[in-house]
């Protein structure tokens, strides 16, 4: 992936009509190899567009014509249409890609995002003026299909995170999680880690009641509000910007590992289910709460598949006869306000790690 710096100002392009790039296009003959180059990329094939001008040419897959979720596509609803190839007049190309990764092309001067952007994954890639600016336009059309494929997915959430925090000046309500103040309760306090604590009220209650907390997530704007939070009360917080999976903690370091509506994705490997139960010492306790699962359609219409987050059956079904199940149930929710008082219940799985 790319992490270098496009040379030299950025073109112009238009703000009406079909987004076009008006400056620095790429030559004739450059243009040429770029659409040769994108489809001899292996399992694609070129199309027209179905959302683009007619001269435009559509980057399909040939093993997948349905998208995974809109966000993936060009052409929400249609034959899933990753890339399209503008025409030699204009040169750009028209991507998807994960919000965070387009933030960072977008920084670097690779392209911007797209004007007709819909879920913050679209984005317009400038054409290519010498041999290495298409190696680089190249890579990035790969990054496209794989996110279409699904294969980009765990570096995703780092740039979704932050965007959806930096929509509202405070997402959640404030208030700790019922479950937990209500689980902590018997609890003897020791070293605790939030995972996914977003913006901090689980962290701010827990320090309050005596645990040593560290607090996860991917989210640095969230950390920001968390920390300034906790400093505005004077607690200590040992914070981690970081996946839960990339973090690496040390294996079996919490006497209570709290995961409240995580965002976890899923791998072929469990890599997040694992990296949960890792972190609880002997004698601690996971706690995880969900939302009732929504159906695979409700989730889709939301922007999302429900098989690339972690559930709490997968966690379940990972607790083997070194754990005890201590609470497997749902349970009525009431939160007032805040992204998330829509749902009216909670599913709560605690299980204590014996050996
Ligand atoms: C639904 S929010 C819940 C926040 C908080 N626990 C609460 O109850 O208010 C999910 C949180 O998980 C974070 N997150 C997403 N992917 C993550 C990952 N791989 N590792 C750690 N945190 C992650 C998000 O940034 C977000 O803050």
């Amino acid at each position: 992936m790319t992490s270098s710096q496009r040379e030299g100002e950025r073109p112009l392009v238009s703000t009406e009509g079909p987004q076009t790039q008006l400056t620095q296009q790429s030559s004739p003959e450059m243009w040429g190899r770029l659409v040769a180059c994108t489809f001899a990329l292996d399992g694609v094939r070129e199309g027209h567009s179905q959302v683009s001008p007619s001269s435009s040419r559509a980057v399909f897959l040939v093993d997948l014509a349905e998208e995974r979720s809109p966000e993936t596509s060009l052409a929400p609803g249609k034959r899933l249409e990753p890339v399209h190839l503008h025409a030699v007049s204009d040169t750009s190309v028209h991507v998807v890609l994960p919000a965070g990764r387009g933030a960072d092309l977008t920084a670097l001067g690779w392209g911007e995002p797209h004007q007709y952007e819909d879920f913050g994954t679209e984005f317009l890639i400038y054409g290519p003026r010498t041999d290495a600016e298409l190696d680089v336009v190249l890579a990035i059309i790969g990054e496209s299909l794989a996110f279409a494929r699904g294969d980009l997915l765990v570096s995703d959430p780092l740039g979704v995170w932050d965007r959806r925090y930096l929509q509202l000046d405070q997402l959640w309500s404030g208030q700790p999680n019922g479950v937990l103040v209500a689980e902590a309760h018997g609890l003897a306090r020791g070293r605790v880690l939030d995972v996914g604590c977003g913006e901090g009220a689980d962290v701010v209650w827990l320090a309050e009641n005596g645990w040593d907390v560290t607090a996860l997530d991917v989210s640095l704007v969230a950390l920001d509000r968390a920390a300034a939070e906790a400093d505005r009360r004077g607690l200590a917080v040992t914070w981690v910007h970081a996946g839960l999976v990339e973090a690496a903690l040390p294996a079996g370091s919490f006497d209570l590992v709290s995961a409240q509506y995580p965002a976890l994705l899923r791998t072929d490997d469990a890599l997040a289910e694992h990296a949960l139960l890792d972190a609880v010492a002997i004698g601690g306790v996971l706690l995880v709460v969900h939302h009732p699962a929504p159906t695979a359609e409700e989730a889709l219409a939301h922007g999302f598949n429900l098989d690339d987050y972690v559930g709490l059956a997968q966690v379940a079904a990972l607790l083997d006869d070194r754990w005890e199940i201590e609470v497997d149930e749902t349970r009525p929710r009431h939160v007032a306000t805040g992204g998330g008082s829509h749902h009216t219940q909670d599913v709560v799985l605690r299980a204590r790690r014996l050996g």
